[in-house]
């Protein structure tokens, strides 16, 4: 197979920067990452770019109850991120922060463009205003009750419980996510984007047959429905870039996202001496894909294009779209332990093992993705383990102890081996589709064939029979030789089993362009000793990632306590780990600048603490002074913007913050230093 080699640039979306990696994103990592690394296996010139997310209201609504400044949150939070992506073997070639120089110089240079050429208007609207958090409130940030079937404490765009869709106007009685106050309408100056001019060309792009059929006819609904200016302005208070020439007044998180994608890529650039004009200038020969998942195409196939082509840059060749991840059957949720994040995983599980198994399920289509506990189990051991790691261990043994690591010169059954390497046409087409799970289907068939020759040619009667026969050589070349197959061409779904079977096959698997050498067997070669590949999944180990799932939040912040079941059983050793001392608070204030926080001074025999403490709600500072207190002892230390917090105490809390907070006392007598059993 002679392929010309393609420059390619490949994207998955942004994370945001106000929350940890979970499944979900994996499932978007994994499928580009998966066929990334395909298109450079079969030697195509392939970038995979991506960044936090770190602009916007929540980031900056979560850095405040944080008691932090925005800066840090997302620093902390990139790095976690990163630290979660190298984890499942995500091979970025840049994962940037949209919090960056490039990104603020792409994003004015993008801004002033579209106003140059017309694409800017600036009108005064109408919007809800917290006047005690002094701020405008995103459609998300006011709750109140649907206008449709009456439910109470509804989102201001769309009903849960009835799945209305309305403007935060029409809610009843309305109050602010924030600060519990009405909202008031205020005006206020917006620049928006005018997406009706685009309209054609829209259109022409969507109709060239680039995008998958379930997309051309969500956007045919859109078209339908008619095109509307975008809002691309928020005002202040907000974490994110200010619009040149207009204090005050940021640029709306979802314009600076995607050119998050260009200031990424420069970052590459800058460090590989790679030409970005030649990858993002209007009639560029490379390629452009987007990964994304279905509840951001909107973003990504309507005003992503308009936005890049009003700005004379190049569109997207193509944006792919994936459905959801479920688990066990449902969303994900955090109270059934299905809501997994990616480090959960990661120490309980081997990151194969979720590859391999969403591989399997991937498709080129806009569907759902089940994650079932049993499934998973079943479809890793039976295929990977049971089918081809099989190979090799049935074939390795003979060729270690009798013929000292050489695989010897001849195939038992070329024309078997020919089959096998024809087969790997048909798997290419279906990796370079996204038909990832044919490719699986057709490589374990493949796998099937191999298992079924080693059971005829019975190698360990073979070897009863004579201690170095050419016969029993060959009959194990033939096997490693059809397992270097299955694993190369799994290499883009499970690149540590590649790696560790390329340090025993000693051979290069997932190098660039590897593919196209696949044709020529080992022969006259020396392997190494067989070593252990990949065990086989212990259930045990997916019962207790969900059981870590169930997340144990703070007490004074956890809000539906009493609502959620009780957690799965832990051991005694778990519990073990928390060390619990009484304190005696020395100390104790408001702090300024944060709603709840209370700063307590603590004496833990004889030695001090500074614990800040979500409680300011339901106690006065000076009434705690003297009490005792249970402290979490050895909390890893937090530093916020108000100082570093050294431990949490306990307190107990109802249904919501209204139902009270309750700090845990011990009973008289008990002293600072106490431990508690
Ligand atoms: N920050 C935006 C994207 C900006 S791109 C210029 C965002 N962030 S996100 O963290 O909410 O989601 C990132 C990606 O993960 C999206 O493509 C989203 O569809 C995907 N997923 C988030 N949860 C998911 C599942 N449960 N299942 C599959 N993908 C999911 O949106
Ligand atoms: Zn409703």
């Amino acid at each position: 197979m002679t392929t010309l080699s393609k420059k390619i640039l490949v994207t998955s979306a942004l994370p945001y920067a106000n929350g940890p990696i979970h499944l979900g994103h994996m499932l978007e990592a994994i499928q580009t990452d998966t066929w990334v690394r395909f298109q450079k296996l079969v030697g195509h010139d392939a970038r995979y770019v991506c960044a936090d997310d770190a602009h916007g209201t929540p980031i900056m609504l979560k850095a405040r109850s944080d008691g932090i400044e925005p800066v840090q949150l997302i620093e902390e939070m990139l790095s976690a991120h990163q630290r979660d992506f190298a984890g499942f073997d995500i091979q970025f070639d840049s994962y940037h922060t949209t919090h960056s120089e490039e990104n603020r110089y792409f994003s004015e240079t993008i801004y002033s463009r579209l106003n140059e050429a017309g694409y800017i208007t600036r009108r005064v609207i109408r919007q809800a205003y917290d006047p005690d958090a002094k701020m405008f409130l995103p459609d998300r940030f006011i709750r109140g009750e649907c206008p449709r079937c009456g439910s109470a404490d509804q989102y201001g765009d769309s009903c849960e419980s009835c799945g209305a869709t309305y403007s935060p106007g029409d809610l009843k009685n309305p109050i602010s996510a924030i600060s519990g106050a009405t909202p008031v309408e205020r005006e206020s100056e917006h620049h928006f984007f005018r997406l009706p001019d685009f309209e054609s060309m829209l259109k022409t792009w969507i109709g060239s047959g680039r995008l998958q059929p379930e997309v051309v006819n969500k956007l045919a609904e859109w078209f339908d429905s008619g095109l509307r200016d975008w809002d691309i302005s928020r005002d202040e208070p907000y974490f994110g870039f200010e619009i040149p020439g207009y204090p005050k007044k940021y640029f709306y998180v979802w314009l600076d996202a995607p050119i998050g994608y260009l200031a990424s890529f420069k970052a590459l650039c800058n460090r590989e001496n790679l030409d970005f004009d030649a990858y993002w200038k209007p009639d560029s020969k490379t390629e452009l894909y987007h990964f994304v998942g279905k509840d951001i195409l909107y973003f990504h196939a309507l005003f992503w294009p308009a936005v890049l082509q009003g700005a004379e840059f190049r569109t997207p060749t193509s944006v792919f779209v994936h459905g959801f991840l479920t688990v066990n059957g449902e969303k994900m949720s955090k109270s059934r332990g299905t809501f997994i994040k990616a480090d959960t995983y990661l120490r309980h599980l081997d990151p194969d093992y979720l590859r391999y198994y969403f591989a399997a399920k991937l498709n080129n289509r806009v569907e759902d993705l089940d994650l079932s506990s049993e499934d998973f189990v079943q479809r890793v051991n039976s295929d990977l383990v049971g089918k081809v790691v099989n190979i090799a261990s049935r074939c390795a043994g003979f060729i270690n102890k009798r013929f000292s690591n050489e695989i010897g010169d001849q195939l038992d059954d070329p024309a078997l081996f020919k089959k096998a390497v024809d087969a790997g046409h048909s798997i290419a087409q279906a990796y370079e589709n996204r038909e990832f799970s044919r490719a699986i289907r057709e490589i374990m068939s493949v796998a099937d064939e191999a298992n079924q020759y080693v059971n005829n040619r019975q190698p360990w009667i073979v070897a009863k029979q004579s201690s170095s026969d050419p016969e029993l050589q060959a009959i194990c070349c033939q096997g490693l030789n059809l397992f270097r197959l299955l694993i190369t061409w799994l290499s883009p779904v499970t690149p540590s089993l590649a790696q560790r079977s390329s340090s025993f096959l000693c051979c290069v698997i997932s190098g660039p362009g590897q593919w196209s050498n696949l044709s020529q067997p080992l022969l006259n070669h020396r392997i190494s000793e067989y070593q252990h590949l990949l065990t086989r999944i212990n259930p045990k180990d997916v019962e207790q990632m969900i059981a870590d799932s169930i997340e144990p939040e703070s007490p004074v912040t956890k809000s539906h306590l009493s609502d959620e079941p009780i957690r799965p059983e832990i051991t005694i050793d778990d519990f073990s780990k928390i060390d619990l001392r009484i304190a005696k608070v020395v100390d104790a204030q408001a702090v300024e600048g944060a709603d709840k926080l209370i700063k307590l001074q603590l004496d833990l025999n004889g030695q001090s603490r500074t614990v800040f403490a979500g409680i300011k709600n339901a106690y006065k500072p000076e009434t705690l002074i003297g009490r005792h207190v249970v402290l979490v002892a050895n909390l890893a230390p937090r530093k916020m913007r108000f100082g570093t917090s050294e431990g949490m105490i306990l307190a107990a809390s109802g249904i919501d913050d209204a139902s009270g907070i309750f700090v845990i006392e011990p009973d008289s007598g008990a002293e600072a230093g106490m431990g508690v059993r």
